[in-house]
């Protein structure tokens, strides 16, 4: 029994094997602590005021909640990070489905700026998001809401 005890613990044991699981346990602990927080930070960060004034012209088109209906447009949940024209279920005109990138802040700035600039021929009948402070509000929230990351 002495002896059981002993080597269950041990310090070699301890450092060989309890300790890289205790150091591991917490760094996982620490890098989702700290991301977790990250995302708040940045959803908090969204200038509310001006998102709402911008999404509400979207929601005339676009569904955002996940698993709501496409509209005109596809739904646009967890659009960020996602690949341009590759949503189920939604039939997008040949420059969206021909598009080889994932939405990030450069993208959807640019697209929401001028739809034109970047898919000449894109359905989306839409001017575009004039207010730099709008598009960045929409940006925020979109990558705020993405499981994408
Ligand atoms: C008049 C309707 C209309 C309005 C208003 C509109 N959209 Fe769209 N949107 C569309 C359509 C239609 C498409 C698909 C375009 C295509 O296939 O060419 C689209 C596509 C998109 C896409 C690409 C989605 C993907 O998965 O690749 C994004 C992002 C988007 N819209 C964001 C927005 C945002 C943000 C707003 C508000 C600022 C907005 N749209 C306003 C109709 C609209």
């Amino acid at each position: 029994m002495n002896i059981m005890s002993q080597s269950v613990f041990s310090p070699y044991l301890v450092r060989k094997i309890l300790s890289p699981v205790v150091v591991a346990g917490l760094l996982i602990f620490q890098t989702t602590s700290l991301f977790g927080k990250e995302q708040k930070v940045e959803t908090a960060a969204c200038d509310e005021i001006a998102l709402n004034r911008a999404l509400g012209q979207c929601k005339a088109c676009h569904s955002v909640e996940k698993g709501e209906t496409h509209l005109t447009g596809p739904n646009l949940h967890n659009v960020y990070g996602r690949q341009a024209g590759k949503v189920r279920g939604f039939n997008f005109t040949g420059d969206l489905k021909a598009a080889k990138f994932k939405w990030d802040d450069e993208k959807l700035d640019r697209f929401l700026a001028d739809p034109r600039s970047l898919f000449p021929n894109t359905a989306m009948a839409f001017g575009g998001v004039e207010q730099e402070t709008e598009r960045v509000a929409l940006v925020c929230y979109f990558r705020s809401q993405t499981k994408r990351y």
